[in-house]
This record gives C-alpha cells, structure tokens and sequence, in this order.
C-alpha cells in the first residue's frame, strides 16, 4: 500500500513544486477551525453521495467482480463519511459561534467530488470506471495536500492520513478494472473522461461567475437607477401641500344617486 509521499512522488506534485506555491492558501483554508469543521461536514455529505452513486452502479453493472469491488468501495466511502462527520462534529463542539465563512475556501479545498453528479445508469462499466479513476486519483491528491498543512490538527491530519490510503487503493482498482473490462482502451476513455470533468468544471466555474456578475449588476442597478426615481420622488412630495386636504362638492349625478 503506498504513501501519502509516495503519491505526491509519483505524480509529480512535489516535483512542479506546485503544491508548495498553493502551501499557504491551503494552510489558511484549514487554520479556522470553524472553517475547519464545516468543510469536513461538507465532506462527509460529499463522500456519502459519492456511496450512494456507487452502490447504484454496483446494483445496474452485469459483472459480477465488478459488483463486488463497487459495493467494497461503496463500503470506503461511507465509512469516510462517517469519519469525516464524526469530526466535523467534534471539531465544531470545541468552537463557539457559527459555521465559519466558506469565502475561497470551497473552491480552495473542494475535497472529494464523489462521482461528480454522474448518472450513473447512462454510463458503461469502462466509461464509469474512467471517471471514478480520474476523482480518485483527484481526491488523493488533494487529501495529500490538504494533511500536509494540518500540523497543527493533529487529529485531523491522522484522519486525512487514514482515508487517503483508501483514495490511492479506490484510484489503483479502478485503472486495473477498467484495463479489465476495457482492454487496450485505457487512454481513450481516460481522455473522454477527462474533457467531461472539465466540461463540468467550466460550468461550476460559469456558474460562479454569473453568480457574481449578477450581484454586480444588480449593485449598480440599486446604485444607479434608483436614486433619480427617488429624487423625482421626493420632489414631487415637496409639491405637496402638508396635512389633509378638504375635498370639493360631490359632481352632481353621484348626489343624485343618493
Ligand atoms: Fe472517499
Ligand atoms: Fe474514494
């Protein structure tokens, strides 16, 4: 079973160095343990989804090795999130006050994505396979990120430092299975893999913006439009005369009614 090192060996991250540049950010994302604690119960949702998709594949796929190691993940992936809650929970019991501002810190630290929204029951065993390889193998590498900024949560670390191990063996069947099920196929389906998690990355990242495009625009509007309307208002106000107002003689066809 390989390391959190070994990981970050193997793929580089330690050699682009990019990891060291983002050090601090992760390191002020996982200081707050208010912060701290809500992304943890935000993981352990994440993670108990990401369960639950599996155990569904495991239920529609017609290879039974395969069934068998989805529903052994699917086991991992709950247990992680009964870990990753268990700790949110104690986490949050030693702070007073509030959640903790998610700011930055969810697209800093987005921990594990689960399947990412996948439907499940429209892919094929080769096509999922690919996909829960790639979330893996992104799940690992941040999980390694995110223990080797938790020096000061010991705790915390030991249970990124656990899971992880997890992560890399979840990212290691997965590549096997798929060269199983898909023999020779490997690369293609990697790469198709890969373009739709960027396809969905460009639309969480679309969604964002227009999310705040729109609070920008609606800002300006208040800003802009409203006071000349608000003036015009106030003007007209002032032309007023003040007190009530006596009305003249009723017209003479509704006294008639009378
Ligand atoms: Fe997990
Ligand atoms: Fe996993």
């Amino acid at each position: 079973m390989s390391s959190t090192r070994s990981y970050g060996e193997q793929h580089g991250v330690g050699g682009l160095n990019l990891s060291a540049l983002l050090r601090p950010l992760y390191w002020a994302v996982w200081l707050d343990p208010r912060r701290r604690a809500r992304k943890l119960l935000q993981f352990a949702r994440v993670e108990g989804d990401g369960g639950r998709d599996l155990v569904r594949a495991a239920e529609l796929t017609g290879d039974p090795m395969l069934r068998r190691k989805l529903f052994a993940h699917a086991r991992d992936e709950a247990r992680h999130a009964a870990l990753f809650r268990a700790r949110g929970l104690a986490l949050r019991k030693t702070v007073a006050g509030g959640a903790g501002d998610p700011g930055m810190a969810d697209w800093m630290a987005p921990g594990e994505r689960g399947l990412d929204d996948l439907r499940v029951d429209r892919e094929s065993d080769a096509s999922l396979l690919a996909f829960i390889h790639l979330s893996e193998a992104t799940a690992a590498r941040d999980f390694a990120h995110y223990r080797s900024v938790l020096g000061h949560d010991p705790a915390t670390r030991a249970l990124f430092d656990r899971i992880l191990r997890d992560e890399e063996s979840h990212m290691r069947y997965s590549l096997a299975e798929l060269d199983r099920v898909a023999p020779g196929q490997r690369r293609w389906l990697l790469w198709k893999a890969r373009l739709r998690r960027l396809w969905k990355a460009y639309l969480r990242l679309a969604t964002a913006i227009a999310g705040v495009m729109a609070a920008i625009i609606l800002t300006a509007q208040y800003f802009l439009l409203l006071p000349p309307f608000a003036l015009l208002a106030r003007r007209a106000a002032r032309r007023e005369a003040p007190g009530w107002i006596m009305r003249g003689p009723a017209p003479a066809k509704e006294a008639g009614q009378r």
